[in-house]
Formats: structure tokens, C-alpha cells, sequence
């Protein structure tokens, strides 16, 4: 079968090319080896996809060369899907920080990308298995479990590697280094840490409780909730930080950020309360949490019997807890992969490889990884609409 353009990877970023693609009057097929098109639209955002946010900024997002996205980023805007979230009647809701979610369900953003496939004339073949690639002239040959497929216009689609149960591969990566290209270093990342040192059992012990906490590593703050697990630390602020840390890099926490817990401390004192410490702290932070960081001697003792240097030494346990997580929870659960096809190699107009025409890389098979918050969604619709202009 003959296509002018063949997508690999029937994700966020493929369906949204061959949609864009299949409008311009292109020939279009999409193959992706999987059993279900777009499974991990249907497990974003918990199942309601945080499919972009009212603010995306170039410096969200991380990569070799920072300037790359920025081109994309700037042709398709979160309005521009908004716009077509809402001319699909999907009903959505602003959580928090400008990041949107369907108001029902993910299948409603997969929903509407099939839709414009079909609109567009795109096909959609999925358990496509891609045996082998060669490029003979112009033209791209395919071997397929389910025959040869050839087009003048190939686009790689594949993703990262997080949650290899949902179909990642790493395709996208042998493409590029069949053709020449480069790859930078690739790992897990907006993944929760694992902790095994001497605060194992404690983060342990405090497993399904989460605060507002404010987070520094690598001179990127973020302040958003903390979530303690079994394995170690996970909720927004870990997923967020976990873009910038890298192995042996110490975190720093701050679990009272909104205020300076000292001056409550001595605010307290001097109002004359015979309180015991671990008592009033619980009103201004969790029970739980509270009892498993102060030593039984802190806790027990009344506020006015602690001395300025010892409310000092307490507030600081609070504000500026430091932590060397030995490692990740790595791909079975993180969200992205940092790092991919070198974006050196590729127009950031067209997002063709500049050594070998007909040959686009869209998505996150790309060395660009934005924040949690429906950035990475945004880059799959961007790119992929931007590469749909040109394929
Ligand atoms: P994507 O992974 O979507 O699609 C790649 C496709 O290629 C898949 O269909 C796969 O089967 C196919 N494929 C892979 N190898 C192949 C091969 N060898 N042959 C043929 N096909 C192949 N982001 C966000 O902005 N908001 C959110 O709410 C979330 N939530 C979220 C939750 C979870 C649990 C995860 C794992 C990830 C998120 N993300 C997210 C990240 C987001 O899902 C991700 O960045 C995009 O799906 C990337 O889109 P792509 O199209 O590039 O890859």
C-alpha cells in the first residue's frame, strides 16, 4: 500500500499529525503496533487528561537546545486546542495553575483526535508491527506483520519509554540512529523518588499522607503538594522537581512554606500557652506528620519552656528537611522521558530531519519535556500540528 505519509504512532502527537496532514489533502496512515490507539491519553491526568494549560512558556519545557520549542509552541497555542476541545463539545475544568482536564473523561480528548482523523481522511491501523525500515530514492519502505507500506512522508510518533504495558518503545530511537541521528541520554523522569536510607522506615510510616510543601533542586523551585508513599516520595511537587534532579543530587524541603513556623513558635510562647509542641503545631500542620518529626522529647515539652535557639533548631527540621533519594520508581511509573532524539538534527519549523528528507520526528520521542500540568500534551498537539503543515 502506498500512502503519501505514514505515522508511526497512533498517540497524542501522531493523530494530531495525521488529522492536520489528512486536512491539507495528504494521503495519510497511521500504524501503531499496539492493540488500543492512544492509551496513554486514556490514562493521563487520572483519567481525566490534563490535555494543556492556559499558560505554556518555552521555559517549561527541558531540553539540549532550550530555543527549539519555541517555534511550535508559538504556532499552536493552548488556545488553539481549546478551541477545538470546545468545538467538539467536550466539557472541561480548570484544577489548578492553568492546567485543564475533561470534566468526564480521557476518552473524551482520544474521542475527539479519532474524530478528526476520520474527518480528515487519516486511517488508523493498530497490532502493526514495523519489521523494518529502508529508503530507497524518495521513498520510505515499510515491512509490516501486515504487509509492505511505503510513503514519501515519514513520521515517528513513538513516544518515550514510560509504561512499556502501554506500548512504549523505544522505536523512535533506532529510527534516528538508522538515519544518522543523534539521541541524547534518555531516563524516567516526572517520577516519584525512592528513599532508602535512615528515613526509609519514617516516610515509610507516613505512607498516604500529603502537605503543601516548597521544593529546591538544582536552583528550580516548585511549590505544590508532597505525597509520602511505602517506596519513598511521590505527588506534584516530587513529579515537578524529579525533571531537574539528577542521581546523588540532595532535595531540600521546606513542609511549612507559607509561613516562618519560628515566629509562630515564639508567637505562640509569648501569647503565654502552656501548650505542648506537638499540640499546636497540629493545628497548623498534619497530626501524623507532626509526631513522626519531632523527637518524643520536642513533642511532649510545653512551648513555654523552649528557649529561642531551640525553636530555631525545631523550625528548622520543618523548613529545610534535606534528602538524597537513592534513586526513581523509573519507567513503570513515570509520565515522560527526558532526553531522545537530539532536536540539533531536526528543523524546528517543519520538524524534518535535516539529513534525511521525508523523515519528521514529532512528540516526545524528541529531547523536549515539559512540566507536569499538560505541558507534554501541549508539545505532542504543537509539534505534531506544525509537522502535519509540511509532511
Ligand atoms: P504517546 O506515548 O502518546 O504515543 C506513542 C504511540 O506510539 C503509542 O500509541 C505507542 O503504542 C506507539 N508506538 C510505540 N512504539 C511503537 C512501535 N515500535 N511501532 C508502532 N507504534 C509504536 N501529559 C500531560 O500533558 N498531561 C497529563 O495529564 C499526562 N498524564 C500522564 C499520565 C501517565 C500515567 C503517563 C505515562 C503520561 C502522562 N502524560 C501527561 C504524558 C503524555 O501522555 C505524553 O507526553 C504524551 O502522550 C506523548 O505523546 P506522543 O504522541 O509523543 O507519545
Amino acid at each position: 500500500m502506498h500512502v503519501d505519509c505514514i505515522v508511526i504512532g497512533a498517540g497524542a502527537a501522531g493523530l494530531m499529525c495525521a488529522a492536520t496532514a489528512g486536512y491539507r489533502g495528504r494521503q495519510v496512515a497511521v500504524l501503531d503496533h499496539a492493540s488500543k490507539v492512544g492509551k496513554k491519553i486514556l490514562m493521563s491526568g487520572g483519567g481525566r487528561c490534563n490535555f494543556t494549560n492556559y499558560t505554556i512558556e518555552p521555559n517549561q519545557y527541558l531540553s539540549a537546545n532550550g530555543h527549539f520549542c519555541k517555534s511550535a509552541l508559538s504556532r499552536y497555542k493552548s488556545s488553539d486546542f481549546i478551541e477545538l476541545v470546545e468545538r467538539h463539545g467536550v466539557a472541561y475544568h480548570e484544577k489548578t495553575k492553568g492546567q485543564l482536564f475533561c470534566d468526564n473523561k480521557a476518552s473524551d480528548i482520544l474521542n475527539l483526535l479519532l474524530t478528526e482523523c476520520e474527518y480528515a481522511g487519516a486511517s488508523i491501523t493498530s497490532q502493526c508491527s514495523i519489521e523494518k525500515i529502508e529508503k530507497i530514492a524518495d521513498t520510505f519502505y515499510l515491512h509490516t506483520n501486515l504487509g509492505q507500506y511505503s510513503c514519501t512522508s515519514l513520521v515517528v510518533a513513538t513516544g518515550g519509554l514510560s509504561i512499556p504495558t502501554m506500548g512504549a518503545s523505544g522505536f523512535g530511537y533506532q529510527i534516528a540512529q538508522q538515519f544518522g541521528l543523534a539521541c541524547t541520554p534518555v531516563w524516567a523522569s516526572l517520577v516519584p523518588f525512592t528513599i532508602t536510607d535512615k528515613w526509609q522506615p519514617i516516610v515509610n510510616a507516613l505512607s498516604g499522607l500529603s502537605l503543601n510543601v516548597r521544593v529546591t533542586c538544582n536552583k528550580q523551585t516548585f511549590n505544590d503538594p508532597l505525597l509520602f508513599t511505602h517506596r519513598g516520595l511521590s505527588g506534584p511537587a516530587m513529579l515537578q522537581i524529579s525533571n531537574y534532579w539528577r542521581p546523588s543530587d540532595t532535595l531540600l524541603i521546606d513542609f511549612y512554606p507559607s509561613g516562618d513556623l519560628a515566629e509562630q513558635i515564639k508567637a505562640w510562647r509569648s501569647q503565654g500557652s502552656k501548650s505542648e509542641l506537638k499540640n499546636l503545631l497540629a493545628t497548623i500542620l498534619p497530626k501524623r506528620f507532626v509526631e513522626s518529626w519531632l523527637t518524643e522529647t520536642e513533642a511532649g515539652r510545653a512551648v513555654n519552656q523552649y528557649s529561642d535557639a531551640e525553636i530555631n533548631a525545631v523550625a528548622l527540621k520543618f523548613h529545610q528537611w534535606r534528602i538524597t533519594p537513592s534513586g526513581t520508581e523509573g519507567y513503570r511509573t513515570a509520565e515522560v522521558t527526558m532526553g531522545g532524539v537530539d532536536t540539533d538534527g531536526i528543523s524546528s519549523k517543519t520538524f524534518e530531519a535535516k539529513t534525511t528528507p521525508g523523515l519528521y520526528f514529532v512528540g516526545e520521542v524528541l529531547d523536549v519535556t515539559g512540566w507536569l500540568g499538560g505541558f507534554n500534551f501541549q508539545w505532542a498537539w504543537a509539534s505534531g500540528y506544525c509537522a502535519g503543515q509540511y509532511v
